[in-house]
C-alpha cells in the first residue's frame, strides 16, 4: 500500500525523484538513472522544458524526422514531424514523391472564425431575456475594449456575440456565443479573458434589471469557455490528375483511381472502417501540430466531431473521378497558432517554423491539412495495392531488432535479408536466433 504524499508540488526536482524511487522503485536507483540519462546537459534549456509544465522529472523524448518534397501551391516544403511511430514519415515523404511530379499539393482556407460560450441558466420568461441582451449586447463588447486593443490593431478581435436558446437541449439552458478571429494566435487565453470578463458584466448587468427582479427569474452563469469546436475555423487540400497517370506498378491508373475511391467510399459509409481511416489522417496532422507546438488534443478533439457533424462518424477525405480527372480531397476544422504558447519558446518548435519558413496561421493550418490528405493517400495507396503491412513492417524492422538486441552485423545481415522478404515480428525473430544459433 502506497502512502499518500501532501506538499509534493512544493519539493524540488530532487525531491520529487527521491520520493518516487522509495515508494514506487523500492528505492533502486536505476529509476532514477534513467530519468536522469534524459536530462539536458545544458542546464538553461533543461530549466526551460522543466518550467513548460509541472512537477516535472525528466525530459519525454519523441522523434523529430521531416518529410522533403512537398509542393504546396507551388512552393516546396520539407515537412517536421514529431511522431513514435514507423512509417508515418516515409508515408508522408512517399506521398509527397508521388504527388511532386503530378502538380503537387492545392490548399485554400475557407474560412477563420473562432468561438466560445458562456453557459448560463435561466427559468423566466424567453422574451426578457431576449429584451436585455439586446440592451446589455453594447456593454458586453465596451467591456472587452481593453482586452481587445493589441487584437484589433491586428485586424482581429471578437467578431460578434449572440443569444442562443439551447432549452431544447437542456432545460432552462442558454449561450452567449461569441465569435472571434485571432489571427496568427490559437487563441485560447484571448478567447477565454474576453469571455470571462463578458460573463462578469453579464451577471452584473442582471442584478439591475427590473422584470428578473420582478420575476424574481435572473440569469445565472454556469461557465464561460471557448469550444474546440470550430467548424467556422476550416481549410481545404486536394490533389488532382488525370486517372491514366496514376499508375502504380502493374495496376493501371483506372483501376488504382477505382479502388481508392471505394476504399473512400466504405470510409464514408462505415463508422467501423472511417474511425482507423482518420486515424490514418491524424497520423499526419497531429505529427505536424506536436513539431509545431501546437495544441495536439485540441485539434484531435475538433476533428472527430467535425467527423460526426452529418450525425454519423464518416471519413474526412473525399475522392471523385470525374471525366477522367481523378480528385482527392480534405476539408479540416483547424485553429492553430504561430505565435503565443510554446511556439517561441521550444527550441525545436522554433526550429520546426524555421524550416517552413516561417508560416503564418493561414499557411499552417494548409501544410497541416496537406500532411493529414497525404497521410491517407499514403495508407489507401498501400492498403489497395500491396496490404499495409509490407511498407509498415519494413519501416518497423530497426524497431524489432533493437528489441531483439541485434548487433550491427546482425542488423545488416537482417536488412539485406529483408529487402526481398516479408517482415513479421516471429519470422525476425527466428531469423536472428538463426544467425545466434549458426555461432
Ligand atoms: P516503398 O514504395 O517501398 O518505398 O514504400 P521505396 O523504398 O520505393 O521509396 C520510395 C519513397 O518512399 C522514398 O523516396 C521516400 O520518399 C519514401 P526517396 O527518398 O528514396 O527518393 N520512403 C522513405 N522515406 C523515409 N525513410 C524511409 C523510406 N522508405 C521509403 N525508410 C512505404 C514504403 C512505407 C513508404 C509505403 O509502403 C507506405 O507509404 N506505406 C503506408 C505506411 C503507413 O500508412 N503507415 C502509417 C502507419 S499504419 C496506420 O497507422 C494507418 C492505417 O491504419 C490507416 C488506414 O487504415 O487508413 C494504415
Amino acid at each position: 500500500m502506497k502512502n499518500p504524499v501532501s506538499g509534493f508540488s512544493k519539493l524540488t526536482k530532487t525531491e520529487k525523484i527521491n520520493w518516487l524511487t522509495t515508494n514506487y522503485f523500492e528505492g533502486n536507483i536505476s529509476a532514477k538513472n534513467t530519468l536522469e540519462q534524459y536530462w539536458n546537459t545544458n542546464l538553461s534549456l533543461q530549466k526551460l522544458h522543466d518550467d513548460f509544465i509541472e512537477n516535472t522529472i525528466s525530459n519525454y523524448y519523441l522523434p523529430l524526422g521531416v518529410a522533403p518534397n512537398f509542393l504546396i501551391n507551388d512552393t516546396l516544403y520539407t515537412i517536421p514531424m514529431v511522431i513514435e511511430e514507423s512509417s508515418v514519415v516515409a508515408a508522408a515523404s512517399n506521398a509527397a514523391k508521388f504527388w511532386l511530379e503530378k502538380g503537387g499539393f492545392k490548399a485554400e482556407i475557407i474560412s477563420t472564425t473562432k468561438n466560445g460560450q458562456v453557459h448560463f441558466n435561466y427559468f423566466g420568461n424567453f422574451n426578457d431575456l431576449q429584451t436585455f441582451f439586446n440592451e446589455t449586447k453594447p456593454a458586453l463588447i465596451s467591456g472587452i475594449e481593453t482586452l481587445q486593443t493589441n487584437m484589433k490593431k491586428r485586424g482581429g478581435g471578437l467578431i460578434d456575440i449572440t443569444l442562443v436558446d439551447s432549452t431544447k437541449k437542456l432545460e432552462g439552458y442558454y449561450q452567449l456565443h461569441c465569435t472571434f478571429e485571432t489571427l496568427d494566435a490559437m487563441g485560447a487565453n484571448f478567447i477565454n479573458s474576453c469571455l470571462e470578463t463578458i460573463a462578469t458584466i453579464f451577471e452584473s448587468k442582471t442584478q439591475e434589471y427590473t422584470p428578473f427582479k420582478i420575476s424574481e427569474k435572473t440569469p445565472e452563469i454556469v461557465m464561460s469557455i471557448l469550444s474546440n469546436f470550430v467548424p467556422e475555423c476550416t481549410v481545404k487540400a486536394s490533389v488532382s490528375c488525370p486517372v491514366e497517370s496514376l499508375t502504380v506498378g502493374k495496376i493501371s491508373g483506372q483501376v488504382f483511381a477505382e479502388k481508392l475511391t471505394r476504399a473512400v467510399a466504405i470510409a464514408k459509409a462505415e463508422p467501423r472502417r472511417a474511425v482507423t481511416h482518420n486515424k490514418g489522417i491524424m497520423n499526419g496532422v497531429d505529427a505536424v501540430i506536436l513539431a509545431t507546438g501546437n495544441d495536439f488534443r485540441a485539434v484531435e478533439a475538433g476533428v472527430h466531431a467535425f467527423a460526426a457533424k452529418n450525425g454519423n462518424y464518416s471519413s474526412l477525405t473525399h475522392a471523385a473521378i470525374e471525366n477522367g480527372i481523378f480528385t482527392f480531397w480534405i476539408e479540416l476544422p483547424l485553429a492553430l497558432g504561430t505565435v503565443g504558447g510554446l511556439t517561441s519558446l521550444h527550441p525545436l518548435v522554433k526550429f520546426a517554423f524555421d524550416l517552413l519558413q516561417k508560416p503564418n496561421a493561414k499557411e499552417l493550418m494548409k501544410i497541416v491539412a496537406v500532411a493529414g490528405l497525404a497521410q491517407n493517400f499514403a495508407a489507401l495507396k498501400s492498403l489497395v495495392t500491396t496490404g499495409i503491412q509490407k511498407g509498415h513492417m519494413k519501416m518497423h524492422l530497426m524497431n524489432i531488432l533493437n528489441g531483439l538486441n541485434a548487433t550491427s552485423t546482425e542488423k545488416e545481415q537482417a536488412i539485406e535479408h529483408y529487402k526481398t522478404n516479408p517482415v513479421s515480428h516471429s519470422n525476425v525473430v527466428t531469423f536472428i536466433s538463426n544467425l545466434r544459433d549458426i555461432k
